[in-house]
């Protein structure tokens, strides 16, 4: 009998059962959880895990990546090595072990019946969006993949209403299509968006892309959330590593952790002129 409480965090073993390529630049991490007592309706979209390896192979603060699938005791991960956290994980074979914590932080919304989502993501800012529509994605909701080119796109993981754009309008496969330019352009110029429904932007990607995407909500009179990768120490509030700006009443702004508070914001909420902006001057 399951007896987790429904979205506790929990703190088990992952073994590895699959790692590898899905496109040029992202790999799909599945790991089988040690606990029978957990599954994947114990996730909430947006929400993520802190990883770590045991043992001595293991670093001094664990990382954080969003859940992007979670089947039975299978959960999976899609990443991109950046560094020596992820080039670890990149090395990991079937049967190896990873340390999981989670599921953690705030979610993406679920929306009304007269709302629909327009969902955008970018490179390794695709596993949360993607996850809210394969748990929570009716016809009315729309995903948007923007990526480098053709070959940066996890074409099989796009199953159902995604629409692509790539900087570059190269080694796209014949039986694909992508808009050239930005996939905050591919949604503005998306005729089907009509007034038939409330709009919500979810978004998860780079610091720019998810500015422009906050521009294009504002500009159209639509909500828009959006999912922040800070760098994160602990990923439960108490280092206060993962700081955001976001608006407060008396003080102007205030700092919000990333992972209690976050990782998903209201657009509103963040100030982002003070958004990843280095608070250090530069020396000349
Ligand atoms: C809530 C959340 C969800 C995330 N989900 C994913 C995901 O699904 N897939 C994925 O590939 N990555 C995701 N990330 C980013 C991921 O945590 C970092 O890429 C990872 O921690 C880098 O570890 P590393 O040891 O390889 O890199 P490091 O050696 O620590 O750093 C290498 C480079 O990456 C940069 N970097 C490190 N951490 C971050 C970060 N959090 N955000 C932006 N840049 C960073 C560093 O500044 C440096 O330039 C997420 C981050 C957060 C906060
Ligand atoms: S990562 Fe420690 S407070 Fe957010």
């Amino acid at each position: 009998m399951n007896t987790v409480p429904e979205n506790a965090t929990l703190r088990v073993d992952g073994v590895v059962t699959a790692n590898g390529s899905v496109s040029s630049g992202l790999l799909k991490l599945d790991l089988e959880l040690s606990s029978d007592l957990l599954d994947g309706a114990h996730f909430l979209p947006g929400q993520f895990a802190m990883l770590n390896l045991p043992g001595s192979r293991g670093f001094v603060f664990s990382r954080p990546f969003s859940i992007y699938d979670w089947q039975g005791p299978v959960v999976s991960f899609l990443y991109r090595v950046v560094g020596i956290g992820t080039a670890a994980l990149n090395e990991l074979g079937p049967g190896e072990k990873v340390t999981f914590l989670g599921p953690l932080g705030q979610p993406f919304p679920q929306l009304a019946d007269d709302q629909a989502a327009i969902l955008i993501g970018g490179g390794v800012g695709l596993p949360p969006v993607a996850s809210w529509l394969q748990r929570w994605g009716r016809a009315q909701d729309r995903g948007y993949f923007g990526a480098r080119d053709g070959a940066d796109v996890p074409w099989g993981q796009l199953q159902g209403s995604w629409q692509v754009s790539v900087d570059e309008a190269v080694k796209i496969p014949e039986d694909q299509v992508a808009f050239r330019g930005r996939v905050t352009d591919l949604v503005d110029q998306d005729q089907s968006l009509d007034d038939s429904f409330r709009r919500v932007v979810l978004a998860c990607g780079p610091i720019p892309m998810l500015k422009a995407a906050a521009a294009l909500a504002d500009a159209r009179g639509w909500d828009c959330f959006v999912s922040l990768e800070e760098h994160m120490g602990c990923g439960y509030g108490a280092c206060k590593g993962c700081v955001v700006p976001v608006t407060d009443p008396e003080q102007g702004y205030r700092n919000a952790t990333c992972c209690q508070e976050g990782p998903v914001f209201s657009a509103s909420d963040v100030v982002w002129d003070r958004y990843g902006v280095s608070p250090l001057p530069t020396v000349e």
